[in-house]
């Protein structure tokens, strides 16, 4: 378990650089195998593993400077914070916690749909402010069931909302580079698909190839009786074209997990009460958080006694 015993006295442990924050239970275990180090105390030559999550990745600079690096561990499945080819070129691995949290984030996408749906917010302030008892019923809202919906990025926690969303009964479609053997339309066009649905969801990885995808035309083909949920990157959304949007009319509603500058979000998104809103929590639940970090601190446990790893992330795969 990385210890090297002398006789009676312990050697020292291997290295791990901490980077964010971890649970109490992550620190409890990995304690027992790495001297834990933090960003303003650590020495450059000596580590050899990283604890990191998906916000804050690996800063590149630091990334170059740690000479004898050899495996990071993301506590998420979006690894975009971290350069996972840069590092596979190195010979480091890079592992990350797909899976566990399918379903979770299935919850959130949701939750955020049927929040713009049916009004959550007007209608809890509705109720609150007490304008039920002076001014009668509020104003109907719009049903879920039987919406078109488009999936941007049918991958694993994709999936995962299509099957939670079956009681509304949808219309899918959805748009990825490659088309996959589901029994969903498909479209190889995403401002067609844009035109064609009702809702527009996201949940595509980070990163250059999926940076700003939903831009000024897509949100228009979206449309002004369009919902647009975000539960992927602040990135994927052009977060500018979606304010406009949002305020011209030309977009009706958005439900957003995820933000271009986060924890910073727009004072014109947070003024908007037809968007509803959540600090990055798709995957924040104790259960979920628990698995998320188990298979996080699993996969340096494992790297530390026989060099392999859990769940490499695609780059890494043939390390
Ligand atoms: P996954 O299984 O790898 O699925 C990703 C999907 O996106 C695939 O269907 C992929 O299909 C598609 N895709 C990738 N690049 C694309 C592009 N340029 N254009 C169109 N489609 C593209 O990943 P996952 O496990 O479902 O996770 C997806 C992402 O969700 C994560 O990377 C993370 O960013 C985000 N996430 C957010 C939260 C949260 O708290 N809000 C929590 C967990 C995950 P093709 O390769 O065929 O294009
Ligand atoms: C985490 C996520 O909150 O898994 C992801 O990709 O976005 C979330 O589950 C994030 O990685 C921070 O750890």
């Amino acid at each position: 378990m990385g210890l090297v015993f002398s006789g009676k006295r312990s050697a020292k442990m291997t290295d791990l650089l901490q980077i964010g924050g971890i649970t109490e239970r992550m620190r409890e275990r990995l304690s027992a195998a790495f001297d834990i180090h933090q960003l303003d105390d650590f020495n450059a030559d000596s580590i050899t593993h990283i604890v990191t999550n998906g916000h804050d990745g690996v800063p590149h600079n630091l990334m170059i400077s740690l000479s004898n690096l050899k495996m990071i561990s993301v506590y998420g499945v979006g690894y975009d914070a971290v350069d996972a080819s840069a590092a596979a070129e190195r010979g480091i691995v890079v592992t990350h916690t797909p899976d566990v949290l399918n379903k979770e984030v299935a919850t959130t996408a949701v939750l955020l749909l049927l929040s713009c749906y049916r009004e959550l917010l007007r209608d809890d302030n509705y109720v609150r402010s007490g304008r039920w008892e002076v001014e009668g019923n509020a104003p109907l809202t719009r049903s879920a069931d039987n919406q078109k919906i488009g999936i941007l990025g049918l991958g694993r926690i994709g999936q995962a909302i299509v099957d939670k969303l079956e009681p509304w009964a949808p219309e899918i479609s959805y748009h990825t580079r490659n088309q996959k053997d589901v029994p969903y339309r498909y479209f190889d066009n995403l401002v067609e698909m844009a035109e064609h649905v009702d809702v527009l969801i996201c949940i595509t990885p980070g990163g250059p190839s999926t940076n700003r995808l939903v831009n000024a035309e897509v949100l228009r083909a979206l449309g002004a009786g369009g919902t647009l949920i975000n539960v992927s990157r602040g990135s994927v959304v052009d977060e500018t074209a979606l304010i406009n949007a949002l305020q011209n009319g030309e977009l009706g509603w958005a439900g957003l997990d995820v933000f271009e500058d986060e924890p910073r979000v727009p004072k014109a998104l947070r003024e908007m009460s037809n968007v509803v809103l959540l600090p990055h929590a798709g995957s924040a639940t104790i259960e979920t958080r628990a698995a998320m970090g188990d298979l996080t601190v699993d996969n340096l446990l494992q790297h530390l006694k026989d060099g392999s790893v859990i769940t490499a992330v695609p780059e890494c795969r043939d390390l």
